[in-house]
């Protein structure tokens, strides 16, 4: 696997501020390649070419995806358990980013975008076939149970219906430790995967499932204020082959590591019954 290669930016400043985000969220850990217009054009050029009736954003954090897809739906129900998130989404489409305006031809403000407060968990709200698109990007490796949310997702799906996915890939042999040390970075659990096993996952919950692009994000760990976890990180990837550090663009810099992802875009269309879907031929 090749390293990542570095998205399009704005400027040096705006890739200078790429590793750690501070988010209105404090959720997670943010990049501010969530924000760049050429990541989220891989979304929306995989839109059919007809407008959409009902989308959700999944996890829709402070709104890039959502604003970006917004003008190819009639609606999105953008959730999210972080109000604050959800209080920077409503700020930003009530006046959009001028340079997300021109990149992805959006309006100066967007209406169709209704905020959710909630987790993925909780989608048991809505009646079978309620969407005609889903989009979930960088959110699979917060849940606690994937495979569950995966499963109402597709229940969720009109027939026909379309499933955007997109997580960070990580290699499967350091996956777990991987997580183990963001977990321990964010206070929070994280479950990072392979490419391989995002598509398994896809695939159980009954989905054919496309790899149709795919974007790159890139953060770095300081050593100011992680200074145990850096200690720990540096030993642990030390250990690591050169191509699993590779696959993560893993550098030590003096005070910080810094790390990228490439996070494939699954398209993913629902079949028949769970256990029954069949790859589809990905990008090449
Ligand atoms: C890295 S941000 C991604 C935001 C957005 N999807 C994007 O691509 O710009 C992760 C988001 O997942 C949300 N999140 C965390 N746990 C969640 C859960 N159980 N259900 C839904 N969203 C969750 C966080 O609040 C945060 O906004």
């Amino acid at each position: 696997m090749t390293a990542p290669a570095p998205t399009a930016s704005r400027s040096g400043t705006r890739r200078a501020s790429a590793g750690r985000q501070a988010s209105a969220s404090g959720v997670g850990h943010w990049s501010a390649d969530l924000r760049d217009p050429a990541g989220l054009r891989v979304f929306v050029d995989l839109l059919p070419p007809r407008r959409l009736g009902r989308a959700l954003d999944l996890g829709a954090g402070e709104g890039d995806l959502a604003l970006a897809l917004s003008a190819r739906v009639d609606r999105l129900l953008a959730l999210d358990p972080d109000p604050r998130a959800l209080a920077v989404l409503r700020r930003r489409a009530a006046a959009v980013d001028p340079h997300l305006r021109r990149a992805l031809q959006l309006p100066a403000r967007i209406h169709n975008v209704d905020p959710v407060l909630a987790p993925a968990e909780s989608l048991a709200r809505w009646p079978s076939g309620s969407f005609e698109l889903v989009a979930c990007r960088n959110v699979l490796h917060l849940l606690r149970d994937a495979a569950a949310v995966l499963a109402e997702v597709r229940r969720l799906l009109r027939p026909g219906g379309l499933f955007l996915l997109s997580e960070p890939a990580v290699p499967a042999a350091v996956a777990a430790a991987w997580s183990e040390l963001l977990s321990a970075r964010d206070g929070l659990p994280q479950t990072y995967r392979s490419e391989a096993q995002h598509r398994e996952l896809l695939v159980e919950a009954g989905f054919a499932a496309r790899r149709a692009g795919a974007w790159s994000m890139r953060h770095h760990i300081p050593r100011a204020g992680h200074e145990e976890l850096f200690r720990r990180a540096r030993a642990v990837i030390g250990a690591w082959s050169d191509a699993d550090r590779g696959a993560l663009a893993l550098r030590f810099r003096g005070e910080r590591i810094e790390y990228g992802y490439r996070c494939p875009v699954w398209a993913c269309r629902p079949v028949g019954g769970p256990g029954r879907a069949g790859h589809q031929e990905d990008e090449r």
